[in-house]
């Protein structure tokens, strides 16, 4: 019998009820899914290390029994075959999502043609959420409650109070526009 072992990656920097639905979603479809964080992101500066980020997703997976936090680094396909998994999980909210996702499925499926990647749409109520905008949101004083897992928001909330210079620097450039790096949204999609 088949035991289908699927990735779910990203940054996760902050874990937002969208990445937690679709995670939920994938647990039902596949024997075993790794939900696998991004070390060393294009996307610095991370407002939680990635020690913090596994800590907050491994508390919060802890309900799925064949859902397990890894870290990894290099290319994807690469970390997919060490893992044994044969499917990378991806979640496509609107329209502009797709561009950028089907450019790195068709990739990935060129570098080892073994992966498949499958798209999952996550709950309405969660489309219009990104990390993004979560992180912009809390640093300009706005509420994101019910956007992310409480756990996530109390500690974002305590970083905003704490630290809220790092906070923003991880969302606001000197120039003031929203991002400081290229991410998803300016590529055509969001995290
Ligand atoms: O949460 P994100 O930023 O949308 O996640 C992007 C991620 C981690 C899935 C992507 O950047 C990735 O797979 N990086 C690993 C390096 C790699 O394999 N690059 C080639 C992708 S076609």
């Amino acid at each position: 019998m088949k035991h289908v072992i699927a990735i779910y990656p990203g940054t996760f920097d902050p874990l937002t009820n969208g990445h937690l639905d679709l995670i939920q979603r994938g647990s039902k479809i596949f024997d075993e899914l790794i939900v696998a964080i991004l070390l060393n992101p294009e996307k610095d500066p991370a407002v939680f290390s990635l020690a913090e980020r596994r800590a907050m997703l491994e508390s919060l997976t802890k309900p799925f029994g064949n859902v397990r936090v890894d870290t990894f680094g290099g290319l994807l396909v690469d970390y997919a075959m060490r893992v044994g998994a044969r499917a990378v999980l991806r979640g496509i909210r609107a329209i502009s999502d797709y561009e950028y996702e089907l450019q790195m499925a068709l990739m990935n499926r060129k570098l080892d043609p073994r992966l498949e990647t499958v798209f999952m749409m996550p709950a309405e109520t969660y489309s219009y959420v990104s990390s993004r905008l979560v992180k912009e949101i809390v640093t300009l004083g706005g509420s994101v409650h019910g956007l992310i897992p409480d756990l996530v928001e109390k500690k974002l909330l305590e970083r905003v109070n704490g630290g809220k210079a790092a906070l923003q620097a991880a969302v606001v450039d000197p120039l003031g526009s929203t991002t400081r790096k290229r991410t998803r949204e300016q590529r055509g999609r969001r995290s």
